[in-house]
């Protein structure tokens, strides 16, 4: 039986490279790495989650997908017991930003040029793509996804050694040309929805007397992507 997977991990998975030695960080149910497994997209995995919970969750839905031999279950707090396992991608979806840089910055193996992290956070991407840019790694792609009504940030990086210095718009929206030479439906909606909350945001900074430079700054740059006048 494959795994019920979604649109938000479909979109992770698709930036998954064909034959890859994945290892999928705070897995819980499993189903990405299953799903690619079943697809004969990759060959091996290893599933970890920092809870015994989510793996034995996993270990369950990798029994009924008949996977068990194509897969190995480890217990690690983020990445820090996956070195060694020769590994080629890295999925790391389904967290807060912070903890997903959190993770990468625990684990320095993960500073490897030939290593592929797919990342997905759940908030705060701004937090992540300032560590990453500040740290040596490159963002190669951004994927923008609805999933029931929600919209998701996918974020493909790898470790180039290399530090960039990012503006707050690139941090908190990605850079901009991801958006100008892929302007998805997705996107669109997405940054859509980051304007509604800046909004509201100016609206409850404004009654309290505070600063709203940086969201000031934000909007101008939602307003210049889609193409909206002020
Ligand atoms: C919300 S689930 C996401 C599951 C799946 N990756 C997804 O995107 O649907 C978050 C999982 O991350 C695990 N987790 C939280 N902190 C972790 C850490 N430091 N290292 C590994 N796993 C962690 C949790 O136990 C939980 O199973």
């Amino acid at each position: 039986m494959s795994a019920p997977i979604n649109k938000r991990l479909l979109a992770c998975a698709s930036l998954v490279r064909e034959g890859a030695r994945l290892a999928d960080v705070g897995t819980d149910h499993g189903y990405l790495p299953i799903y690619l497994l079943s697809e004969g997209r990759i060959e091996r995995a290893v599933l970890s989650d920092i809870n015994r919970g989510p793996l034995a969750k996993a270990e369950e839905n990798v029994r009924e997908a008949d996977l068990t031999t194509r897969v190995k279950l480890v217990l690690s707090d983020g990445a820090r017991e996956l070195d060694g396992e020769g590994i080629t991608d890295y999925t790391v979806c389904g967290m807060g930003g912070e903890l997903i840089a959190e993770i990468i910055d625990k684990a320095p193996h993960l500073k490897c040029e030939d290593l592929n992290l797919i990342l997905q956070p759940m908030s705060k991407p701004e937090a992540l793509r300032a560590y990453l840019y500040s740290n040596g790694f490159s963002i190669d792609r951004e994927l923008f996804v609805t999933d029931e009504g929600k919209h998701y940030v996918c974020i493909l990086a790898h470790y180039s050694g290399k530090n960039a210095n990012i503006s707050p718009e690139e941090a908190y929206f990605g850079k901009r040309e991801f958006y100008e030479t892929a302007p998805t439906e997705s996107a669109e909606a997405y940054f859509r929805t980051k304007l509604e909350s800046l909004t509201r945001v100016i609206v409850g900074k404004r009654r309290g007397g505070e600063s709203i430079d940086l969201e000031e700054k934000l909007v101008r740059e939602l307003k210049n992507r889609l193409n909206l006048k002020d």
